[in-house]
């Protein structure tokens, strides 16, 4: 397998498919790292949309400690949190609660500012099963035929999140308590092709999760084209699927990949911890360049529709 050595000479990647994803030899993210490091992991990231480390024995410390070096961190108002870390999601599944992170999404985009990053820890593996998979966003709207492209380009799309209310409401919490929470988080309308701020590419940003409709469409031609475009992260053409073990990191791009965890290892345990870097105002510029990528030597032209 060919490794692209990075200028520094202090780590090597390994891209994982032509097109998403690589893996970062040779650097212990328990610290510290100069400005360089980070540059260069920030940069593969933006390259490869998901990096993974193996072997990485973080502390809760560590952990916050390298994803502050990428921006503020969120505290999710929803989900679990670990005890004491409120910008740690603690993911724990096992005999008494299933996997539910099945479905393909990019993290939080009912947020008015969704999420720059992911850095996901895994705790503890199952034996077998457990893998999430990427989805390059990027490559799914390169592929699409322009008649497609022509009918999404700069229209926005309103996001929501019936799921949290669903699990909020089995727990316990009152119509009131809901309400107020709605109220916190609008529904924000976010453009359905996002232009990512430091690429300058166009990718797909809407998921099956968390969009509900294309803005000011018919509905019947909002479902026909969110179903199109939801549809494309499931080509294994633009994925790339991480098998974890215990002290393995994934650091993903939420404004160019979207993931998907496979839920297939009931009633096994499997526990992970997420730290959320804040993004920013997703936009659509039809005009803007995309910058020079530095990118996988491998990277093949995927062509999924015949008429494109
Ligand atoms: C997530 O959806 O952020 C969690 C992904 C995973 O558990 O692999």
């Amino acid at each position: 397998m060919t490794v692209i050595d990075r200028s520094t000479g202090t780590y090597s990647i390994t891209p994982m498919s032509p097109t998403i994803g690589a893996m970062i030899h040779g650097v212990d993210l328990s610290g510290p790292l100069n400005d360089n490091q980070i540059n260069e992991i920030r940069q593969a990231m933006l390259d490869y949309k998901v990096v993974f480390f193996r072997n990485q024995d973080l502390t809760t410390e560590q952990h916050l400690a390298f994803a502050r070096r990428f921006g503020g961190l969120e505290v999710h108002p929803f989900a679990i949190n670990k005890p004491d870390y409120p910008e740690v999601l603690a993911i724990t599944h096992d005999a008494d609660h299933p996997g539910q992170e099945n479905g393909w999404h990019s993290d939080v985009t009912w947020r008015l500012e969704p999420s720059l990053g992911s850095i996901l820890r895994c705790v503890k593996a199952p034996d077998v099963g457990g893998d999430t998979l990427f989805a390059d966003m990027y490559a799914a709207y390169d592929g699409l035929p322009q008649r497609i492209k022509d009918r999404v380009d700069g229209r926005t799309a309103r996001h929501d999140f019936p799921n949290f209310r669903a699990r909020l409401r089995q727990g316990g919490a009152t119509e009131d308590e809901i309400a107020a929470l709605v109220v916190e988080y609008p529904n924000p309308e976010h453009p359905v092709i996002r232009t990512h701020p430091e690429t300058g590419r166009k990718g797909i940003y809407v998921n099956a999760a968390f969009t509900q409709e294309i803005v000011g469409m018919d509905p019947d031609e909002s479902d026909e084209l969110l179903t199109i475009l939801y549809a494309q992260a499931q080509f294994p053409e633009y994925q790339v699927r991480f098998m974890w073990e215990e002290n393995s990191i994934a650091f993903w791009d939420n404004r160019s990949c979207q993931h998907y965890a496979v839920s297939d290892y009931w009633p096994n345990r499997r526990q992970v911890e997420r730290v959320t870097i804040i993004g920013d105002t997703p936009y659509y510029d039809a005009a803007q360049a995309p910058t020079e990528i530095a990118e996988s030597p491998f990277r093949g032209k995927i062509k999924m529709w015949s008429d494109s």
